[in-house]
């Protein structure tokens, strides 16, 4: 919905620059040198420009470009077709920022850029903050220039390049820039913006080291992705050092590469300059990534398993992790109890069999993981990840001859997990004592349980108002609901006082199941559960252990879990 407004306000602002252009004193700030400094330029809430490359024709513009709603402007470089020859102005958006100075930090209206006696180009917002600046002071500078590459250039009296735009990429590459080795003097990157709708900076980013490029995830240390094994293509050139993005072929009218908010590596090209209502038409020419789709860190999101091309779900064996929403499992998912580092005592591994990690081969290749070990049996591994508080799991991967052992990657953060038929991973989980570490999916719609609880799945088991009612028979109840045995360490046990609070004094009661009443109720931290209230304990007995039991053993993502009960003695009946 936001992006359609947005189109639709660019539209607008598209007509409106079209009739009202004489309103744009841009003729003066049409050149490419500076004679005089300081000189000054105010954002103007439209295109704002400072530099264009020529009067006419498709080209890149240097200058304030702005969204609505909220109202966020960018100073940066982008391509426009600029007609002004016929007495109007028109601009047609080429629809991407491919430089922007604060993408992080967006300016509102009337906010200035600077050029200071000093040299240096400062941004400043509307209140007169700092936002960017080239941090060019001293250094001579005597004039900016945009070139026909829309490279933008601070140059000094020589004329020699003091700052340019290309040596600070953001999540593009135009055909002409350089990508160089973050071990050469200036260490630049492409990294990846947030979302279509936001320009922040996101986790994923590209980068030349070690002799080749390859794009990873922030994390500490990173987690990288893909390597480039083959280092040349029509559209980029690689000499182990410098990745330079070509024109391909030459007849394009204009081109880029964008490391996209998926983490794909696209390259986008015009041929020609027909355009919608939307803008110009770029087409996606090439998906550099050879990758399956499961191989994109983030395509399901931290803890969830990616199968079959792209299927995401929970790892359900496991009652450590849930999804953030149950019905978007590509969103991620995390821990239902956080790892502590104070009790690391209570951590253990859940392993999850032929799951596979992204940067498993990767962080060989690179050489670039200290948390890779090699020839090393699978106990180790486990043993590796358990004794250091950071690692958040393990993977483990056997060599071909078994008999040499294996590799193992420590991982301090967890992104998708990869379901591919081999491998082995090792998820940390918390157990504590005193949190319960099996809570049923908070996020679980409530109609589930229901269902789940009239076939006769337990929840919590209240038997204190029955033991209550049945006190005068003075039956042998004391070891009824000693359940430690039978689940140790995983059931809360609750009192009858509590449980009257969270069932808000077993006022809303769902169905009637096997030997007693269901009854809703919400935990303090808002999961939804359903109470069982027991009626006849006597004959219940039996059945009820069974049920226990049976409950206690099975996890499933659509049948709800056993998470306390509540035995006659807490009640201090
Ligand atoms: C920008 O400046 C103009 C004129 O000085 C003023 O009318 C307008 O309210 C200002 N806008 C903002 C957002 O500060
Ligand atoms: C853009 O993303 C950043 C980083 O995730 C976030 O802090 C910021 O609030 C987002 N901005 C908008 C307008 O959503
Ligand atoms: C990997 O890095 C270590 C330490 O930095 C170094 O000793 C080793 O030679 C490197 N191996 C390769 C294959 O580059
Ligand atoms: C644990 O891992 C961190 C990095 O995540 C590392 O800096 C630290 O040295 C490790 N600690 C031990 C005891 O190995």
């Amino acid at each position: 919905m936001m992006e359609e407004h947005r189109q639709y306000f660019r539209i607008l602002f598209f007509i409106y620059l079209l009739f009202c252009s004489s309103q744009f004193t841009i003729s003066q700030r049409l050149v490419n040198f500076i004679s005089g400094v300081p000189t000054l330029w105010i954002n103007k809430l439209t295109y704002t420009p400072i530099l264009l490359e020529r009067n006419t024709g498709l080209q890149f513009l240097y200058g304030f470009s702005c969204n609505f709603y909220p109202t966020e402007c960018f100073l940066g470089i982008s391509l426009v077709v600029y007609n002004s020859t016929a007495g109007e102005t028109i601009y047609i958006e080429g629809g991407h920022l491919v430089w922007s100075a604060n993408r992080d930090r967006p300016v509102k209206a009337n906010a200035t850029l600077q050029l200071g006696q000093d040299g240096n180009l400062v941004l400043a917002d509307s209140d007169g903050t700092l936002v960017w600046s080239s941090n060019t002071t001293g250094k001579s500078v005597s004039g900016l220039n945009l070139t026909e590459t829309g490279n933008l250039v601070l140059f000094d009296t020589t004329n020699h390049t003091v700052w340019q735009s290309f040596d600070h990429p953001t999540d593009c590459l135009l055909p002409g820039q350089n990508l160089v080795s973050v071990t050469a003097v200036t260490k630049s990157k492409l990294q990846q913006s947030v979302s279509a709708d936001n320009s922040s900076q996101g986790l994923f980013s590209l980068t030349v080291l070690n002799g080749s490029w390859a794009t990873y995830i922030d994390s500490d240390p990173p987690q990288y992705y893909y390597t480039s094994d083959n280092p040349n293509s029509p559209y980029w050139s690689f000499d182990g050092h410098i990745l330079t993005a070509l024109q391909y072929p030459p007849t394009s009218i204009a081109q880029y590469i964008q490391l996209g908010h998926d983490g794909h590596l696209r390259i986008y090209q015009l041929d020609n300059l027909e355009n919608n209502m939307l803008g110009l038409n770029w087409k996606e020419v090439c998906d550099i990534l050879t990758l399956s789709d499961c191989g994109y860190p983030m395509v399901c999101g931290r803890y969830i398993i990616c199968a079959n091309e792209g299927q995401c779900t929970c790892p359900v064996e496991v009652n450590f992790f849930r999804p953030f929403s149950e019905r978007k499992p590509n969103l991620g998912g995390t821990e239902l109890t956080p790892i502590s580092c104070d009790s690391s005592q209570y951590h253990s591994l859940v392993e999850l069999k032929n799951t596979a990690y992204f940067s498993f081969e990767f962080s060989h290749e690179l050489n670039s993981s200290v948390f890779w070990i090699e020839g090393k049996n699978i106990e180790d591994c486990q043993r590796a990840c358990l004794s250091n508080c950071s690692c958040k799991a393990a993977v483990y991967d056997l060599y071909l001859n078994m008999s040499l052992g294996g590799n193992c990657l420590l991982l301090n953060e967890v992104f998708s997990l990869m379901d591919v038929g081999v491998g082995t991973a090792f998820l940390k989980v918390q157990n504590s004592p005193n949190a319960p570490v099996i809570f049923p999916r908070q996020k679980m719609p409530f109609k589930v349980i229901i269902g789940c609880t009239l076939i006769g799945i337990i929840l919590i088991l209240s038997v204190c108002s029955a033991l209550s009612k049945k006190r005068s028979e003075k039956r042998k109840a004391g070891d009824f609901l000693d359940l430690e045995p039978i689940l140790p360490g995983i059931l809360t046990r609750f009192s009858y006082n509590e449980l009257k609070i969270i069932t808000d004094d077993f006022s809303r009661k769902l169905g009637k199941g096997g030997f007693g009443s269901v009854y809703e109720g919400t935990l303090s931290n808002g999961t939804k559960i359903a109470v069982k209230h027991l009626d006849g304990v006597g004959q219940a007995k039996e059945s009820f252990l069974t049920e226990v039991k049976t409950v206690g053993g099975i996890h499933h993502i659509n049948l709800v879990k056993l998470i306390g009960y509540c035995p006659k003695k807490a009640t201090g009946f």
